[in-house]
């Protein structure tokens, strides 16, 4: 078997941390246990580009029960959990190609590894792996029935792509499904971000003026935790619609510009590419830290930031001072990548069982349907997206009501009024 890891020694950890992860997925197990059973997923070679967290090793196992080979690489060079790698290769024999910490070269080398073995369907997370697909000759996509994509950002990038009519298949927008991004997006990317920042810098929250650039469901749910450990919570946002429901919410709302002089730690989150730059580098106080939990490492300029400094040293593990000319000091933290993924553990596994059931059942839509489906960015069906809801309120005990006939009624008729 082929691989590429850090390390095979770390497996016994790296086991211990996925089954630790597995007890708190209780949907995934449900699916998993349907799957173990029906073997939907059989024959299939599945090529995997995601976070490798004890989350996606719960999932890539998941698939594997399902009946399909497995083929896993990182959909981020900075966020691969080497001992959950090394665990995937060695107890449940899956082919993992990703090394935390490894170079755009061997980055890209992965994922063509992952090519390489003739996916009948991908699951990405950002779109490298199916942006690949596309640059690539024809050969490499024949095979393949659909993918599909977890992230805001990979299905920005896949719609761009199908409007241009060059998608080559079709796609299930896993990010667009409402147990996905009402839950991962806000709740997990608020609790995740913090984390890195804290563990990252080990610096007081309360009474800190954290400024949140971008004001989507992950903006939302970092701004609402940074509120609830009693920061000083400002929202820098473009859209007039976000920034009034932000306002609305509580945040002050300023321009980036102005709030650049104010705050003493920056997170963007806004899924575009040189949010802070130059112009705010030069208002921000001494000491003023910048961290990104957006897609991409796109979100700081930090090329701008290098060339107004004159030395650099890493100071902590994620910390890297700039020393700039003029003598203030910024800090960017996990080299302007995921924070939440870099410096902390990615989003807890409670939000990812929604999450990974939307990809696990996604594939096998896929599987099922693709010679009905057109070259283009699906949403995740309903009845999936609901019946994911039903699940995960089963599995932390919750009982809800249900309309009486009445009132079913009343709902669909229109002659009662006043
Ligand atoms: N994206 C954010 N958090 C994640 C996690 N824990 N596992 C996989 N992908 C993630």
């Amino acid at each position: 078997m082929n691989f590429d890891i850090k390390d095979i020694s770390l497996a016994k950890k790296g086991k211990l941390r996925i089954e630790w992860a597995s007890n708190n997925m209780p949907v995934l197990a449900l699916i998993r246990k349907r799957f173990a059973k029906e073997k939907p997923l059989k024959g299939i070679k599945l090529a995997a580009c995601l976070h490798v967290t004890t989350e996606t090793g719960v999932l890539a196992q998941t698939l594997k029960a399902g009946g399909a080979q497995v083929f896993v690489c990182a959909s981020n060079p900075l966020s691969t959990q080497d001992d959950v790698a090394a665990s995937l290769v060695k107890d449940d024999k899956i082919p993992v190609f990703s090394i935390k910490g490894e170079d755009t070269k061997t980055y890209y080398s992965h994922i063509k590894s992952v090519l390489e073995v003739k996916p009948d369907i991908t699951m990405d997370d950002g779109a490298d792996l199916v942006s690949v697909v596309h640059k690539k000759d024809e050969k490499v996509h024949a095979n393949i029935m659909g993918g599909t994509e977890e992230t805001t950002t990979g299905v920005i990038r896949l719609r761009a792509l199908a409007k241009e009519n060059r998608l080559r298949y079709p796609i299930v927008a896993v990010n667009d499904a409402l147990t996905k991004h009402l839950f991962d997006n806000r709740y997990g990317t608020g609790q995740s971000t913090m984390d890195g920042i804290v563990r990252a810098t080990n610096k007081l929250i309360a009474g800190t003026k954290v400024v949140v650039c971008g004001y989507g469901w992950c903006g939302r749910g970092v701004a609402l935790r940074a509120k609830g450990m009693a920061a000083h919570v400002i929202v820098a946002e473009v859209d007039p619609l976000r920034a009034l429901e932000a306002t609305m919410d509580g945040y002050e709302v300023m321009s980036l510009k102005k709030a650049a002089r104010i705050g003493d730690i920056f997170i963007t989150v806004t899924g575009d590419a040189s949010v802070i730059r130059k112009e705010h580098f030069s208002l921000m106080k001494d000491g003023a830290i910048v961290a990104n939990a957006g897609h991409f490492n796109v979100e700081i300029d930090i090329p701008a930031l290098g060339k107004m400094t004159k030395t650099k040293r890493m100071i902590r593990d994620f910390v890297m001072e700039y020393n700039l000319k003029d003598k203030r000091r910024i800090y960017i933290l996990g080299e302007g990548r995921l924070i939440n993924l870099a410096a902390a553990e990615g989003h807890p596994a409670q939000v990812m069982d929604m999450s990974f059931a939307n990809q696990a059942l996604g594939a096998e839509y896929i599987l099922k349907n693709h010679k009905k489906m057109k070259q283009s960015v699906y949403k995740v069906p309903e009845a999936i997206d609901s019946r994911i809801a039903f699940l995960k309120l089963r599995s932390m005990g919750i009982n809800i009501d249900t309309l009486t006939k009445e009132q079913k009624k009343y709902l669909s008729s229109w002659e009662i009024g006043t």
